[in-house]
This record gives structure tokens, sequence and C-alpha cells, in this order.
């Protein structure tokens, strides 16, 4: 229902600023009207304009209704400017028309102004969506008024002097805009200078006493036995499925050799890289290790150029289903095949299960499930566990031709198995991963949307059935059948919010639209800073049109509600599928010191800006991202 209302504001807001700019049109006199049919055209144009302008408002005293941070700027800064600027000029223009009926050779002097001044109010709106979004401070919504107001008098006066140089104050406007655009996006909310916290500690000052850096929290605890895997990065051309060749990067296999470890295994992984230009690291995706340990380069660690190696350790104590993916170059380095799969197996002993597992992912526009485009699971007397996971920056959808049981979300057993019965459309968000049983005969397809023929069979049938997606979608809350911890219930220590949108911000150096957490693209965004111990509530809202599936490092959060909807029991998640107008709440408690990733998994949006940091205090980091450092984590 945000998203409609979304809608409809910038619907509205179009009409406003045609209605506006047709008007600019006419009172220029680039239409062949005699004076009365345009004076008549131009009163048309603003009552058309003042009545969008007013509905714009209602729909974003609409959406504030809902969340502040979903129509704050376009309440108290679209909307009053709109509506103000719309009926002022309007009212002008019905004068004119009142003169110009009774006496046609009077016009309103400097009516050319008026109008400018009005288009100028309704391009307000578009202004604050793009500039200063869901997190307004007074500086910026005064910064725009100003603008508006600066605009607007110039307009009005050279129209007055110089009826006929319109386009003397379309220069000066245009060029006013401009330095709005410059302001903002220098100076713009918290984008004055990166958010530094954990930071650069090290060349800066001395690290105070007290200060841990990453490098210290590595795992120190022994395992039941240790189990140890070696990983080389390295350039691959590969051929998929249909024969095309792709230019891969991989760890010797697509998608890398499986991690399948026992429950109390401390693990030790020997990544090197072998011709990997750009470099590599192993992260550790929903497993929750030590912060030194984690594999973000320029966070954890520094990236491992060619010829160099790192060795990860960790104790794997829960188990489920993970992932582990480079995150030096993240975007480019996982689509083009640098991911495999890590399973942590309960306990050790025979499994009373078949299991598969099944990470789904696109190269170049083919859709392989487990390195596959028909992945088929041998049917047994035995149920099988098919552990799927999306390695993709998209949802995926897949359905089931068959009655199974959803087990496990993101890497946690549910208290209560719940049945997904065949039709019903699982998604899966990107980064996410769910794991099903089906018992013996149960399911002979689940396919992929938008990947015909892609997918699973059971038991050797021929093809992927090409099954329909319009059945009812499996709403994941429904999978909250943990106990509730009784921290969750509150009182929280922190209160982090991450507003999520779309907006013009320096990414990289260059202004361009950028993929925003309160108002601000990486390295700007303030992080959240916590305590060890410290109960963390965390309120997510997405006012963008795509779906932000956000992933917090180290660390499980159970949901609080959903658009208002509050779970029956515990859901825990470490990718949290934030579709447009969302707002979810999550809780966690702070049990992993360091200085963590908080991103958007589509890496599409991480690269522009959508990363922030979860940072403990007193935790710094002595590596650096960006400046020539080579470390490059998304
Ligand atoms: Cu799988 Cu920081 O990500
Ligand atoms: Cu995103």
């Amino acid at each position: 229902m945000t998203s409609g209302l979304t809608g409809a504001w910038l619907a509205l807001v179009v009409v406003q600023v045609l209605a506006w700019a047709g008007a600019c049109v006419l009172g220029a006199g680039l239409a062949p009207l005699t004076r009365r049919a345009r004076a008549l055209a131009l009163v048309g144009l603003g009552l058309l304009g003042t009545a969008a302008a007013v509905c714009a408002a209602v729909v974003a005293a609409n959406l504030v209704a809902v969340s502040w941070s979903f129509g704050a700027e376009k309440l108290l800064v679209a909307a009053p400017i709109g509506v103000l600027s719309s009926v002022a000029a309007t009212a002008v223009l019905v004068r004119d028309l009142v003169r110009t009926t009774r006496n046609a050779s009077a016009s309103t002097p400097g009516l050319m102004g008026v109008l400018v001044a009005a288009a100028l109010g309704a391009a307000v709106a578009p202004a604050a969506l793009l500039l200063i979004g869901g997190v307004l401070t007074p500086a910026a919504g005064l910064m725009l008024a100003a603008v508006w107001l600066v605009g607007s008098a110039i307009a009005l006066l050279a129209a007055h002097h110089r009826p006929k140089r319109a386009v003397i104050s379309a220069g000066a406007v245009a060029a006013l805009c401009a330095g709005l655009l410059a302001l903002f996006t220098v100076f713009g909310p918290s984008s004055a200078a990166p958010a530094s916290a954990g930071h650069h500690l090290v060349e800066a000052q001395p690290a105070a006493a007290g200060t841990v850096p990453v490098t210290e929290l590595r795992e120190t605890e022994e395992g039941t036995s240790t189990v140890t895997f070696e990983l080389e990065a390295r350039h691959e051309t590969i051929t998929l499925p249909g024969g095309t060749r792709f230019d891969a990067l991989t760890f010797g296999s697509v998608p890398g050799p499986a991690i399948v470890v026992e429950q109390g295994q401390l693990v030790e992984v020997t990544l090197t890289n072998r011709d990997v230009a750009e470099g590599v690291t192993l992260h550790w995706h929903g497993y929750d290790v030590p912060n030194g340990d984690d594999g973000v380069a320029g966070v954890t660690q520094d990236v491992v150029g060619i010829g160099e190696s790192f060795t990860y350790r960790f104790v794997a104590d829960v188990p489920g289903s993970y992932w582990y993916h480079t995150h030096q170059g993240a975007l480019e380095g996982i689509t083009r095949g640098l991911f495999g799969s890590l399973v942590v197996l309960p306990g050790s002993g025979p499994l009373d299960t078949v299991e598969v597992t099944a990470l789904i992912h696109t190269f170049g526009g083919v859709t392989l499930v487990g390195g596959t485009d028909v992945l088929d699971v041998p049917v047994t007397e035995h149920d099988t566990r098919v552990r799927l996971g999306n390695t993709d920056q998209l949802p995926r959808r897949v359905v089931l031709d068959g009655d199974a049981r959803l087990i496990a979300v993101d890497g946690r057993d549910l208290a209560e198995p719940v049945i997904v019965s065949a039709g019903t459309v699982l998604r899966l968000p990107a980064g996410g991963r769910l794991d099903l049983l089906t018992a013996p005969g149960d399911v002979r397809s689940l396919a992929i949307e938008g990947a015909p023929g892609s997918g699973l069979t059971f038991g050797g049938a021929d093809e992927v059935a090409a099954l329909s997606f319009s059945g009812p979608e499996f709403d994941l809350l429904d999978a909250a059948t943990s106990p509730m911890p009784a921290w969750a219930a509150g009182p929280y220590d922190v209160e982090g919010v991450q507003v999520l949108d779309r907006l013009v911000r320096v990414v990289d150096g260059i202004p361009r639209l950028a993929d925003t957490i309160n108002g601000a693209a990486f390295p700007f965004i303030d992080p959240i800073v916590v305590e060890e111990g410290d109960v963390v509530a965390v309120t997510i809202e997405n006012r963008g049109t795509e779906t932000h599936p956000m992933h917090l490092h180290g660390h499980h959060a159970v949901v609080l509600s959903r658009n208002g909807v509050i779970p029956d029991g515990a859901l825990w998640l470490d990718t949290i599928d934030v579709r447009p107008g969302d707002v979810w709440r999550v809780a966690f408690v702070a049990d992993n010191p360091g200085l963590w990733m908080d991103h958007c998994h589509n890496l599409d949006h991480a690269r522009t800006g959508m990363v922030m940091h979860l940072a403990y205090a007193g935790v710094m980091s002595p590596f650096d991202y960006g400046h020539g450092s080579g470390n490059d984590p998304e």
C-alpha cells in the first residue's frame, strides 16, 4: 500500500510539473492563441496544477501516517511550497483573465515571472525526492526553500523588467539548481566527512588504551577436531550447459568446493590467490565467525593479492546452511564465480536424510543450480534435505510440484517445520537460504521463476516441469515457529534506524543516483555503535522502488515485526527481504565484538552506496578501503 501511495504521489507531482511547465510555454507566447484564449487556457492549467499540488499534499500526509520517513520531505517541504506557489500563481492568472476579458489590451505585467515561480514551486517536489529523501533535516529543507525563493525572485524581477527575457530567468534558475545539487552532494546530510568509526585510528592517533584492533578478534577456541580446506582463487573459462563459454573467477569449480563440516569442528580454510588481479577474500555469509575471520577487504583484513594467502579459522558450532564468497570487489567476484556452500551438519554419525545443496546462480544470463542446469536428486527411502541458496543480486522465486516441509531459514532450524504445499511460491532473498525436507516420491520437480528448464528433479525425472508461479507466495513470517528470546521484548540499549532510499549523492567521487541509507552513501553513513552485551533494535524502512536484502555480518537478528505484523514466534534471519514500502523491526544481541558490515546484498546497490557498519565501541580497524589501498569490499 505504501508503494501505491508513493506511486500516486509521483503521478500527481508529474501532473503538477507538466501543468506549470505548459503554463510557462503558453505564457511565453509560444502557442498561437489570442490573448483571451491564452488567459483562459492559463487559468485551466493553473487550476490543474493547484489541484494536483493539493492532492499530492493529501497523499503525503497519508504516507507520513505510515511512517515519518516515507513522507517527511513531501509533506513539510514539497507540499507547502507546491500548494502556495500554485495557489498564488492561479490567483494572478484568474485576475489576468478578468482583466483581459474587460479590456482586451491589458495584461498583467511580469506574468511570466509568476509562471516560472510556480513551475519552480512544482519542481521542489522532485528535487526534495532526489536530494533530501526520508531523512529531513531543517538545514536541508531550508536550503531547498531558499533556492525556490531566490529563483522565484529572480524570475519575477527579470520578467517585470524585460517581459520577453524569460530565457534569462530560466538560465539563472538552471544555475541555481546546479549549485543546489553541488551543495547537497558535497555538504548534504551526513556526507561532509566519511563516517570513520573504527577506521584509521592507527594512523590518526596512537591506539587509545582499551582499543582493540580487529586483528585481535580471531578465533581462539579449539574444536572437537580440526578440518582443513584449501581454496585457490583463479581465472578460468568455464563452459555453461548449452555450450556458451564464460570468463569466470573460481575456487577451482563452480560453485567452489563444498565445505561440509560437523558441528563442533574447528574449520581451518587457507585461501590462496593464483591469478585474480583484483584480489580475493573469504567471507562466511550467515556464519557468525569472530570479526578478524570475517574476510572483508579493508575492514577485517587486507585483500589477498596474487601469490598471497590467508588462513581463516572458526569453530562451527551452529548447524545449518551457509555460503562463502569473496568480499573484495564482491559484485564482480561473486557474479563471476567466487563463491561456494558451507554446510554445518548437526553432530556426528550417519544422517537420516539425503543431502542436497542447491545454490542458485546466474552466469551470463544462464541460471544454474549447484553448478548445473538440472540438478537431479536421487530418491531413496530417506527424506531429502534440499539446502537452497540464492547467490544472485535479485530475489528468486521457486515452486515445487509436491508438498514439502520448510525446516530452516538462513542457517537456523525452525522449531516446527512448516508445510509448503505444492504450487506455493517460495521466495529466496539475494543471499538468503531456505532448507526444505521432501519425503520420498512427494516431489518430482522444483522450478525457478524466469529460468525455464533449470531447477531440481527428484528421482530422475526427465526434465524440470514447467510449473506455474501464479500460486500464493509463502509468507516467511509463517516460519516464525521458534520460541522468542526474552530479551527481544526490550528494553533496547540501542535503537538503530536504516532508511533505504535512492538519492543524488557522491559515490567514488562522482555525484550520481546512489543507493543510500539514512540519506548518505558509503562511506559517509554513520554507523550503528554498540557495546558488547547491548540489546539492539533496528528499524529498516524502504522508501525505494526496489527490494533491498539487508545483510548484517556477524549476527543473526530476530524479527520483531514487519509492516506492523508481529510474528507468532521467533524467526532468525541474516538476510532481510526488505521490499518497497516495507518497514521491518528486528533485534539482536551485540555478542560478537568487531567492526561489521551491514549492507544490501543486491551488490549493485552495495556498489552504489548501500553499505554501513555496525561498530562496537573500542574496536578499530587498521585496514583501509579506497585511497589506493587495493581494498574494495563491494
Ligand atoms: Cu554475503 Cu557482506 O556479504
Ligand atoms: Cu538494495
